[in-house]
């Protein structure tokens, strides 16, 4: 019986969440098919929530969260999968309802996995990550409801976040006038690095949102929810398409039907827990050919596990700028 480093979050009696690392063994792993060394994992907003508590992201006591991995089988009982094999897992329920990855091993099922490409280190596999996946989701949504960079600029709130910050390289890099909105004007010359065309504070979107306000963009990247994204629908173009990816200002959405009724606006959102497996190895192979990995780098910063619960904390405080890789077996 092997015995591994882990973060797991407990639940006291009153319901506070408590996280700590721990040594922990095969035992306290969960039933599945493939059990994996993990090589790196990521620190995500969700990854946040769980371990603050602060919504209940968390349906299964004791959890060990993080939502990405990267790693490698060590015993598998799926045909589809062997000793050796480098491995990418993102989304379905890992670090909610099935003991997560942040920790140096995880026992999943063999659907959830994706074959890592050669051309990705697990930490850039892992840079990507859900917000990645995410991303990549959003673009194909504008893809198929035809917007195009023709059309006009798209804005990306929540810009210097981690799927913000992914959103302006990927967008950025097709060829779109990308606007990034953050209340970090300190982060402002990275995003233009990272490709913005223009980068703007939050001022635009404080209060209540008109029915109806200037178009200014052809699409939108959301990160935020909440009166942001009721600002946002209120000022697209006719035509425009808003992606809604997130929650980081809250659950409600005071918007008004008047975006979609006089302007033909769409309110398109994505889900990356339950992308069907065929489309992940697609997303991966697209991620691993367009991404530029010297912007991958820059906008990443690489964490030990120690420091995991910590960096968790501070991403739902909006302290976090870019992604944060977290080592854990190399
Ligand atoms: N739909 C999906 O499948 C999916 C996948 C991944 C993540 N998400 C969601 O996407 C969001 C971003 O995730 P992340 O991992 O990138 O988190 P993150 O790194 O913390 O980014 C969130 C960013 O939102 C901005 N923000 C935070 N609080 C705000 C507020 N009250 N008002 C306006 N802006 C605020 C901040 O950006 P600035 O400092 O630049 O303003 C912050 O950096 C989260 O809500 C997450 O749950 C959804």
């Amino acid at each position: 019986m092997m015995d591994f480093a882990a973060v797991r979050l407990e639940q006291s009696p009153e319901g506070k969440t408590e996280a700590h690392l721990k040594r922990l063994s095969d035992s306290d792993l969960m039933e599945g098919d493939v059990t994996l060394a993990v090589r790196a994992s990521a620190v995500n907003f969700k990854d946040g929530l769980a371990v603050t508590g602060r919504l209940p992201v968390v349906r299964r006591w004791p959890m060990i969260p993080g939502v990405d991995a990267a790693a490698v089988v060590t015993e598998s009982r799926d045909a589809r999968w062997n000793p050796g094999d480098e491995v990418i897992l993102t989304g379905w329920g890992v670090g909610e309802t099935h003991l997560g990855a942040w920790s140096e091993r995880m026992r999943v099922s063999g659907d959830w996995l994706v074959r890592r490409p050669d051309t990705l280190s697990p930490f850039e596999a892992m840079s990507l990550g859900t917000a990645g996946v995410t991303v990549a989701e959003g673009i194909d949504r504008l893809e198929r409801l035809g917007v195009t960079p023709a059309d006009g600029p798209i804005v990306v709130t929540g810009a210097a976040g981690g799927v913000g910050s992914m959103a302006v390289m990927l967008l950025a890099s097709q060829g779109w006038g990308v606007t990034a909105v953050t209340g970090r004007p300190e982060e402002a010359e990275r995003l233009r690095q990272l490709g913005a065309a223009e980068v703007i504070g939050r001022d635009l979107f404080a209060g209540p949102a008109r029915p109806l306000g200037r178009e200014r963009w052809a699409a939108a990247f959301d990160m935020v929810g909440s009166t942001v994204l009721a600002h946002l629908v209120s000022m697209l173009k006719p035509g425009g398409v808003a992606i809604a990816c997130g929650n980081a200002a809250g659950m409600d959405l005071p918007s008004s039907v008047a975006p979609f009724i006089l302007r033909g606006v769409s309110l398109v959102g994505v889900d990356s827990v339950r992308v069907p497996a065929a489309r992940r190895e697609a997303i991966w192979s697209h991620l691993a050919a367009v991404v530029d990995r010297d912007r991958l780098t820059a906008m990443t910063q690489v964490i030990p596990l120690a420091e995991a619960i910590e960096a968790g904390r501070r991403i739902v405080e909006g302290r976090v700028a870019g992604r944060t890789v977290v080592a854990i077996g190399g």
